[in-house]
């Protein structure tokens, strides 16, 4: 499963780069959510090449390219998550795959098709970094730590709500909060050490379902924003490396 997510994964991101010069913008999801020919090729491309291998899983995508969504096997897919970083030539996006049997992930990959990083985690072996294993890093201290956020497409009361924390998380004296526009790989760089925390709300589970693995499988941890733990429908997440965890919670919950 592992070798057929990451051919999939890397056939997508070659799609996805030599489409860069001439993507189209097929139109809006929503006012401020674009969707370009890209986002369909990639799906199509990473569903091709599962379905041959497993004709019998189900599929859970962004794009909705597929209609078999039942089965104890299911297959959760981002084909380009960071479409906003892609239209503008923003070299920040990724290709988001996992697999889940009977509702738990058990495989993560994320695909950074620009500087040429996979990450992956399987359940219980760890997760890794172009083959390489990674860990999360040592901060303890919220005041020492470097973090991540995000703006859902919802730019109502998730967007306040969501500035008001920015403003707690410096107030709490926080090195700095970045917005780099993939999900996906704003987990992968929790589990990597790069960052100590991530937290947005109004996710979806293409955004998360990888990521959420690879942290845990760094030794990082991954709940809802409340402290709730997570799974596959939960929305409004904090990831960490776990010693910040408590900190980043009673500011955000
Ligand atoms: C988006 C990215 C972004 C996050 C948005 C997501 P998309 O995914 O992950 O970082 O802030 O909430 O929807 O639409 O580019 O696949
Ligand atoms: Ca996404
Ligand atoms: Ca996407």
């Amino acid at each position: 499963m592992l070798k057929t997510a990451v051919k999939a994964a890397k056939e997508a991101g070659e799609i996805i780069i030599k489409s860069m010069e001439n993507r189209k913008m097929i139109g809006h999801k929503s006012a401020v959510n674009i969707l370009t020919d890209t986002d369909l090729k990639a799906e199509k491309k990473i569903l091709s090449i599962i379905k041959k291998r497993f004709p019998t899983h189900g599929f859970l995508t962004e794009e909705g390219l597929s209609k078999k969504t039942t089965s104890d096997h299911l297959w959760v897919i981002d084909p380009l998550d960071g479409t906003t970083n892609f239209f503008f030539s923003f070299p920040h996006f990724s290709v988001s795959i996992a697999h889940l049997f009977k509702g738990e992930v058990d495989l993560g990959v994320v695909y950074d098709p620009v500087r040429k990083e996979l990450f992956h985690a399987e359940k219980g072996k760890g997760a890794f970094l172009n083959n390489k294993r990674i860990a999360i890093s040592d901060t303890t201290k919220l005041s020492d730590a470097l973090l991540i956020s995000g703006f859902a497409y919802e730019r109502g009361e998730i967007m306040k709500k969501n500035l008001e924390n920015i403003e707690k998380i410096f107030n709490a004296g926080a090195q700095g909060i970045r917005r780099t526009g993939s999900a996906a790989l704003d987990l992968c760089y929790v589990a990597s050490g790069r960052v100590d925390s991530f937290w947005e709300s109004g996710l979806r589970p293409w955004d998360i379902a990888a990521g959420s693995l690879i942290v845990t499988e760094a030794g990082g941890k991954m709940t809802g924003i409340k402290g709730e733990k997570y799974h596959l429908m939960t929305v409004d997440i904090i990831a960490s490396n776990s010693k910040i965890h408590d900190q980043m919670l009673k500011i955000l919950r």
